[in-house]
This record gives structure tokens, sequence and C-alpha cells, in this order.
């Protein structure tokens, strides 16, 4: 039971520690007071364990070449507990333009408004490319596990990009949860590769 006990009170110091430490922080503060009186109330662990990797906001978007897996991952990652908002299309166009889309979801993301982003289009690429326009941007069409998580623990990838036409649906669940539970590393060698790509003279030891 001591041990219980110390692991939640260990918890709720890391959660008030991240948060106040975080500048740019969007973790909900409701979600962080009810993740800290939950551990406090001593309820049961599962849950904190549950909501620790939950809180997450995430934005996603696509035309019509990436509808519907944007529909299919919105749903799953909703029931995962991630706060989802949709920058679009809200409904199947086959006329429609990524950037549209893409666009205000990147912006979103260099402003922080959401965590991280997930463009789809039919191939993935043109959404990469619109999304790269956005001053703090970091985004890449995805194929692989590996590139999935390694994107965001050396490049600090904030928007992942799918071919709705390219990926099925189960391994674009698993890319994205790869990438949503990557962070950065903040190496040192990360950091000044970062600062040579990037021209906008963002503090990448403070970029999240
Ligand atoms: C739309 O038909 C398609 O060109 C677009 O979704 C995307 O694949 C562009 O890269």
């Amino acid at each position: 039971m001591r041990f219980f006990a110390k692991l939640i009170v260990f918890r709720a110091i890391i959660h008030c520690k991240s948060y106040l430490l975080s500048k740019n922080s969007h973790h909900n503060i409701f979600n962080l007071l009810r993740q800290i009186s939950l551990n406090l109330s001593g309820q049961l662990i599962v849950p904190v364990l549950y909501l620790d990797s939950k809180i997450m906001k995430i934005g996603i978007a696509s035309d019509h070449g990436g509808f519907e897996l944007k529909q299919e991952l919105k749903q799953r990652l909703s029931s995962l507990n991630y706060t989802i908002v949709d920058f679009g299309n809200d409904n199947f166009d086959p006329q429609d333009d990524y950037p549209d889309y893409v666009v205000p979801l990147a912006k979103a993301v260099a402003n922080h408004e959401v965590e991280r982003g997930i463009a789809v289009c039919g191939s993935g690429v043109g959404a990469s490319i619109a999304a790269n326009k956005i001053t703090g941007v970091r985004a890449a069409l995805i194929n692989d596990h590996f590139a999935a998580h390694q994107g965001v623990e050396d490049d600090n990838m904030n928007v992942i990009c799918l071919g709705g036409r390219i990926t099925g649906t189960e391994t674009a669940f698993e890319l994205v949860q790869a990438f949503l539970n990557a962070k950065f590393t903040f190496g040192e060698r990360h950091l000044r590769r970062l600062g040579k790509a990037d021209p906008s003279g963002i503090d990448f030891t403070k970029e999240r």
C-alpha cells in the first residue's frame, strides 16, 4: 500500500513538473487537475496510467484522397481518449483540394493550438509538401514504423503525413500510434541538425 501511495504522489509531482516546465503546454488544465485528483485520492492506478498518455490534443485533416482513412483514424484515436480537432474536409468531396485543410492544420500545429498533426491525402505527398510550407512544421510522409517514431525522436517531426490510397487502415493506425507515443530526445546532435535545416531561428531546445 505504501508503495502505491508513493507511486501516486510521484506521478502527481511528475505531472505538475512537466506542466509547469512546458512554456507552450497544451495539456488541458482540467485534465491535469482530474489526473492529480485521481492520484491524490488514491483511486485506481490503472486509470491514472491510462490518462497519463492520452491527454494529447491532435489535429487531423484530409482531402477526398484521405477522407476515409481520416474518418477511421479519428474514430479510433477518439476511442483512445485523444482530443481530436478535425480541420476537414467534413464530407467526401471529390473536387476538394488538400491545401484547404492541411494548411490550417499545419498553422494550428505551428501555433501550438494542437500538439501534433495528422495529414492525409491520396499519396501523402501533397499533404507533406503543403504542411512543410508553414514555419515551425516538420512534416514527413511516413510508410514504415521505424520512421514513424524515429522521425519524432531525432527530427522532432510534428506532422505525420499518410497516403489514404497507399496505406491500409491497420498499418496507418500503428504508424500514427508510434508517432504519437514518440518524444523528441533533445539530443545535442539532433538540435544542431534541426538548427542547420531551419532558417527560422526557432529555439529547438524549447520546441516541443
Ligand atoms: C487528389 O486526387 C490527390 O492528388 C491528392 O489527394 C494527393 O494524392 C496529392 O498528393
